[in-house]
């Protein structure tokens, strides 16, 4: 539908697609360090090993960057929207400042790599602004300025931006990056390649046992046997912690189009407003640029997708007249109930098995952070924020009450509701052409889908991570779980975890 209309995807895909996929592993593999999912976080983290002279393996289900770092805005920032003021509330002004430092540190980390490797990503130079233009949010604005530059940061409260719209206020940290994420992310594949690791793609991880060595097994029938294991898989795979209690997925959604370049913001934009809008541009061509626009929060599985994203579209061209669409595109977050990422050790018995995830939107500098993080832990060297960081943190009333619970609430609606049975057996055959719903078919809860030249599939519409019933995404032609996030082809196939299993084929009987 989007293709009839000359809208593209992901504009940081089309335009870097990366060579032909890597292989498989073609026998069991033994290596120092295996990393699972190969995004920000798992190629920095491998990156960061090899450098370092460990034998590192990353294994992707898919391909490589091409998962949520493939679908990102590509702000490369320490300032978070709001972060600043809720961790000096919750983590004291310490926690603050160690968050900002590490986050900092990331974006040097950043910097040094793409200058020492020479990577041509599109970098730039530019502010980082959290506005808003409601005069009700100043005052929140003015909390966030002072938190972040308690917290080290350049950060000033300002009344005027470059916006062609006025608005209340912003908070602005200078020295920010705006960049193309895969050509960052494909040049340090390369690179680790050059210096020994392997990266083997379409393999997916189906299970692991904790030992002196891990070993993973994978899809392709090939055992992994690695001294250590990160688990980078954006929400993971093996959740040994009950992680999921404490994280929640959402999507966003992406438009982007061409602007004169005269037109466009220089700096980077976010408001915590109208579900959320995000500003940015990027080179594009000769006297254009092109104006990428994320917002409309969402839990999978839960929403009007095309309507959202007719919202978002509606906005950009309301604040950017003469806006000319060309992508669309669409991602998912995972926020944790605290708002910290989770980065260290998976689980309090764990020695070898580390995980990074809980990015909650802002997976460029957390990947990168998470990167170097992990690696000095592999090796055991001291790092001042591992504690703020650590997956094995306690769950504090303070920190994460409200959202600990609501996050609760809401997976118990589906664990309880999507077990009782349904009161409706309707038929299939109502189902539009490029609809899905779940229907009761023989006695069973199957996702049916009508694709469309009209022919139906079926399949279990009983997720395979815990059994949450999934719903169907129609602009994305995709079935989606509200309860973690997995999602699944209208065949069944993984689209995106934490299952590791794709929903069972179905038959329908004939009407
Ligand atoms: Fe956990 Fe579906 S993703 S039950």
């Amino acid at each position: 539908m989007d293709a009839e209309r000359g809208i593209r995807g992901s504009y940081w895909i089309e335009t870097a697609p990366g060579g032909d996929p890597a292989p498989p592993p073609a026998g069991d593999v033994s290596v120092d360090v295996a990393v699972v999912g190969g995004g920000m976080a798992g190629l920095s983290t491998a990156w960061e090993l090899a450098r370092r002279g460990r034998e590192v393996a990353v294994l992707e289900a898919g391909r490589i960057a091409a998962g949520v770092t493939g679908h990102t805005t590509a702000k490369l920032t320490v300032l978070h929207t709001l972060v600043y003021d809720h961790l000096r509330r919750t983590r004291g002004r310490e926690g603050a400042r160690l968050y900002a430092r590490s986050q900092s540190a990331a974006l040097h980390r950043a910097a040094e790599i793409v200058a020492d490797l020479g990577i041509d990503c599109e970098w730039e130079e530019a502010a980082a602004c959290t506005y808003a233009e409601s005069p009700e949010r100043v005052a929140q604005l003015r909390a966030e300025a002072e938190a972040a530059r308690e917290a080290g940061l350049p950060a000033e409260f300002v009344t005027g931006t470059e916006l062609p719209y006025p608005v209340a206020g912003a908070v602005r940290v200078t020295g920010q990056v705006q960049f193309h994420p895969r050509k960052y992310l494909l040049a340090l594949a390369d690179d680790l390649r050059r210096r020994g690791g392997a990266v083997y793609e379409g393999t997916r991880v189906t299970g692991l046992t904790e030992g002196e060595p891990c070993v993973l097994t994978t899809d392709t029938g090939v055992a992994v046997r690695a001294r250590e294991v990160v688990v980078a898989t954006h929400y993971p795979v093996f959740d040994r912690a009950l992680l999921f209690t404490r994280l929640s997925p959402r999507r966003e959604l992406v438009v982007a189009g061409t602007l004169d370049a005269d037109r466009a913001p220089r700096d980077m934009y976010i408001t915590p407003e109208q579900n959320t809008r995000s500003v940015r541009s990027a080179p594009y061509g000769d006297g254009t640029r092109l104006l990428i626009v994320t917002g409309e929060h969402f839990g999978p599985g839960t929403a009007d997708v095309e309507e959202r994203f007719d919202r978002l579209a509606a906005w950009a061209d309301s604040r950017f007249p003469g806006l000319t669409f060309t992508h669309r595109w669409a991602t998912q977050d995972n926020d944790s109930t605290d708002s910290v990422p989770l980065v260290g050790l998976l689980h309090p018995g764990s020695r070898h098995t580390y995980v990074a995830t809980g990015f909650g939107g802002w997976g460029l500098s957390g990947g990168i952070m998470a990167g170097r993080l992990i690696s000095d832990l592999v090796e055991g060297r001291p790092v001042e924020w591992a504690g703020l960081y650590d997956p094995r943190r306690l769950v504090s009333v303070v920190r994460e009450g409200v959202s600990f619970l609501k996050h609760q609430a809401h997976v118990a609606k589906h664990f309880v509701g999507d077990r009782l049975p349904s009161a409706t057996a309707p038929s299939p055959d109502g189902l539009a052409p490029g609809d899905g719903a779940v229907l009761r078919v023989g006695g069973h809860q199957c996702a049916v889908h009508r694709d469309d030249s009209g022919r139906l599939q079926a399949v279990s519409a009983r997720c395979t991570h815990l059994g949450c019933l999934v719903a169907f995404n129609r602009a994305e032609q995709a079935w989606e779980c509200p309860c973690h996030g997995s999602r699944f082809a209208p065949d069944g196939r993984i689209l995106q975890g934490p299952a590791v299993r794709p929903l069972e084929r179905r038959e329908i009987p004939p009407s």
